[in-house]
């Protein structure tokens, strides 16, 4: 098969990327290695900045976000036995975040995918990259059996944190910065309508949040050791610590209820460069890991996206390269932008375990400083709403 270009990875950003380059007539193929119903099926992030938001918009991907979507103001973070504090991004930026589910996002893509009849190769295995440093490079994947081969002129890996595109660029051209923390989140999903903001609670037993999917649909995570697993915390276990995180008039308004999903996510910063190599340009997950606290994620997915699409559109449309060579370096200034916000508001939120108490004033003042200055409380919205896009 013959192609523009190969986008290995079919989950959000790959899809993104696949919708705007077709929208631009740009021949691509989505390879992904799992069924559709397993990509739709993972539980991830639910909340969108202004920019994600824009761009879903801009590509004919907005109406059901704009329509069961939640437009929020900011986040809100209760403090033991201190004032709360209300990320007010509506207020110090204008802008608002929305409230819409990556699993929405998935379906709302590959729904896009279909209607344009869109080529995405689910339950693609072994799928294996060749001369990404020539200008023919080409890919190479196993489908029922049957060796398949895609020549293209540009491989989008798009594969997140475990696939292979990040890998086929050789160890001497890329260097990884990473940051593994000593504890991780468990999240569970419970039928029952959800407290009306986003809540980091911050407490000296560890952190606990309240997420929303619908107005029927609860999404909840406390702070957890990195050794525990889902069958470690029961029901019981999850909402009774769950509920000593916040403060009781909070903790009376969360309804609970059998979970319908629980999972561990670890936290990690990564952040592996150059994000290009040859004819191989990386994105998303693939490129980078955040820490969930910040919801920044899918967020820089997405601005991969948008700095890659408009490279390659002039690459394709214009023989024009300077986008192309510029990608990884224009990428790369939003990505540790990212890295830095969800690394300070991870550093904020959580306990580390066996930290010494100067490391805890510290917080604590960090807190304080949020709390009675305006200028403090102007960065910190400014970053959390994410930053302008370079021209
Ligand atoms: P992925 O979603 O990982 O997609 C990569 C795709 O590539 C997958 O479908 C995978 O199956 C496929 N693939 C892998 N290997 C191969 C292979 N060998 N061949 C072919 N295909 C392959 N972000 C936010 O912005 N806001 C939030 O609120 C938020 N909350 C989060 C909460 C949790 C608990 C977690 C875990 C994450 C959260 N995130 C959040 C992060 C967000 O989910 C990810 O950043 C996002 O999924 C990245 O998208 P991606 O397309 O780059 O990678
Ligand atoms: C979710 C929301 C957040 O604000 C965050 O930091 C992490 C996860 C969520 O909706 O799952």
């Amino acid at each position: 098969m013959k192609t523009q270009v190969c986008i290995i990875g079919g989950g959000p950003s790959g899809l993104l990327l696949s919708h705007i380059l077709d929208l631009n007539g740009i021949d691509n193929v989505v390879l992904e290695r799992q069924t559709k119903d397993y990509v739709l099926g993972r539980i991830r992030a639910g909340v969108l900045e202004h920019n994600s938001v824009q761009m879903l918009r801009d590509y004919g991907l907005g109406e059901r976000m704009d329509r069961i979507g939640k437009p929020k103001n900011g986040t809100l973070i209760l403090w033991e036995n201190r004032p709360e504090f209300f990320i007010d991004v509506k207020k110090w930026t204008g802008k608002q975040m929305m409230a819409y589910g990556q699993t929405n996002i998935t379906e709302d893509l590959y729904a896009a995918r279909e209607s344009a009849g869109g080529a995405v190769i689910c339950e693609a295995d072994n799928v294996a990259l060749n001369d990404i440093e020539t200008d023919a490079p080409f890919v190479i994947y196993e489908k029922d059996g049957a060796k398949h081969r895609v020549d293209c002129q540009i491989i989008a890996g798009c594969d997140g944190f475990h696939g292979p595109s990040r890998r086929a660029i050789p160890q001497t051209h890329r260097r990884e910065f990473t940051r593994e923390y000593p504890f991780g989140w468990m999240g569970v999903m419970v039928e029952k309508p959800p407290l009306d903001d986003f809540i980091y609670a911050y407490h000296s037993d560890g952190m606990a949040m309240a997420a929303q999917r619908n107005p029927m649909l609860s999404r909840y995570y406390v702070q957890a050791p990195i050794t525990d697993s889902p069958s470690d915390w029961s029901d019981d276990r999850f909402w009774e610590t769950l509920l000593h995180r916040f403060p009781a008039e909070v903790a009376a308004q969360i309804q609970t209820g059998p979970t319908i999903e629980k999972s561990m996510a670890p936290l990690r910063s990564f952040v592996s460069e150059p994000m290009r190599h040859g004819r191989l340009f990386i994105a998303g997950d693939a490129a980078h890991i955040v820490p969930p606290t910040g919801a920044k994620g899918l967020n820089l997915a997405f601005s991969d996206v948008h700095y890659l699409q408009r490279a390659l559109v002039a690459f394709f449309k214009d023989g024009k390269h300077a986008l192309l060579e510029d990608y990884s370096q224009t990428a790369l200034r939003r990505v540790w932008s990212a890295e830095n916000i969800s690394w300070r508001l991870t550093k904020l939120l959580h306990v580390f375990p066996n930290e010494d108490p100067f490391e805890q004033k510290i917080r604590e003042n960090d807190y304080d400083l949020l709390l009675m200055s305006e200028a403090a409380q102007h960065a910190l919205a400014y970053e959390y709403i994410g930053l302008p896009f370079d021209d």
